[in-house]
């Protein structure tokens, strides 16, 4: 090349450099209106239905791809059981189903780090392959699964058989970021999602998107009616009662545990299914540069003292 042609084409790489920066450095910009006296906005298509929410930081505007590759590295090594399924763009655009309603977006941006630490947290315990000798540590294989590998039942509770029967032939066996099991989980799943995965439940290990929403929607939905949802424990939604007190439930991460798993996890002491989940949420937020000492004390990550919102006596079946 000419040296005149030469400076000519470094002068413009430069200016397609300083473009880049610039379009990656600057997030999107709410569009603003009042409603009966409340700001709403809307934030391009992440956060694209108007809400208080969404004039907040939206949850690529502080959890980038990247700190996504950091906590999920080994999900793609040879030796997972799910290489090339999980990415974060499934996440970040499940997630824009449920960021107006505060999903990442509540309170301010250290509240939404948190709550997508604490999420991601429970996912990454659900589906690590990490044993105590697994390299990189036993923290750094969640996403290492997105089904169980060899189901011993189908998971049918013909007890539901009006309400979610079971397709014949078809395995209601885990699937997912967190895991569904059983038919009435799916089928109601598939109803809160308008996709039937009561006939086919396998869509979740075939589709990274659905997989995350139908896990995120079961962190905003409570399981039953006037019970609060994950999220409404974890970023401060929902008062206890004097019986939760009683019970020892208190807003945070422990108590997220007890609405998702109950007394499978919880009001066993410290259990190692519980202390695994607690792990990955304190391994998360050092990685994601917001560090474990944010988490606080050990009664509001744990709920080993905890009795559970729904014991199993109540229940028809679990
Ligand atoms: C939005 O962020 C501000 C400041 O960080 C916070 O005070 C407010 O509660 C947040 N809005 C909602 C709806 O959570
Ligand atoms: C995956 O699921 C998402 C969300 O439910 C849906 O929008 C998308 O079309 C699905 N992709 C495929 C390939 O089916
Ligand atoms: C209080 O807790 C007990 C035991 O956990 C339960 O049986 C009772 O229904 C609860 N009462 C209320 C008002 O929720």
């Amino acid at each position: 090349m000419e040296p005149k042609n030469l400076s000519l084409f470094l002068a413009i790489l430069a200016m397609l450099l300083a473009l880049v920066v610039v379009n990656g450095d600057e997030s999107v910009k709410p569009l603003v209106k009042t409603v009966k006296g409340k700001k709403v906005c809307t934030k391009g298509w992440e956060c694209k239905v108007w809400s208080a929410y969404c004039c907040n930081q939206t949850i690529s505007d502080y959890f980038q791809s990247y700190q996504f590759e950091n906590l999920f590295s080994k999900r793609n090594s040879p030796v997972a059981h799910a290489v090339g399924f999980w990415d974060y763009h499934s996440f970040i655009t499940a997630s824009a189903d449920y960021q107006h309603l505060g999903f990442g977006t509540t309170g301010e941006k250290l509240t939404g780090m948190k709550e997508v630490a604490a999420f991601l947290g429970h996912v990454g315990s659900k589906t690590s392959c990490g044993y105590g000798v697994a390299t990189g540590g036993p923290l750094a294989w969640g996403l290492c699964y997105n089904k169980e590998m060899s189901p011993s039942k189908t998971y049918c509770d013909d007890y539901y058989k009006l309400t979610y029967p079971c397709t014949p032939g078809v395995s209601y066996h885990g699937r997912g970021a967190l895991p569904l099991y059983w038919n009435y989980n799916y089928g109601e799943t598939g109803d809160a999602l308008k996709v039937d995965l009561l006939n086919h439940p396998e869509y979740v290990e075939q589709n990274a998107t659905l997989a995350f929403q139908a896990a995120i929607w079961r962190w905003m939905t409570p399981a039953k009616k006037h019970q609060p949802s994950a999220h409404d424990v974890f970023v401060g939604n929902w008062k206890p009662t004097k019986n939760d007190t009683l019970s020892k439930r208190a807003p945070g991460f422990g108590s997220t545990m007890n609405v998702l798993y109950g007394e499978q996890v919880c009001g066993q002491g410290d259990s190692e299914s519980m202390n695994n989940i607690v792990s990955h949420y304190l391994y998360y937020l050092d990685l994601m540069g917001v560090g474990r000492e944010e988490a606080g004390p050990r009664e509001v990550l744990s709920c080993a003292e905890q009795k559970p919102f729904n014991p199993s006596s109540d229940s028809a079946s679990s």
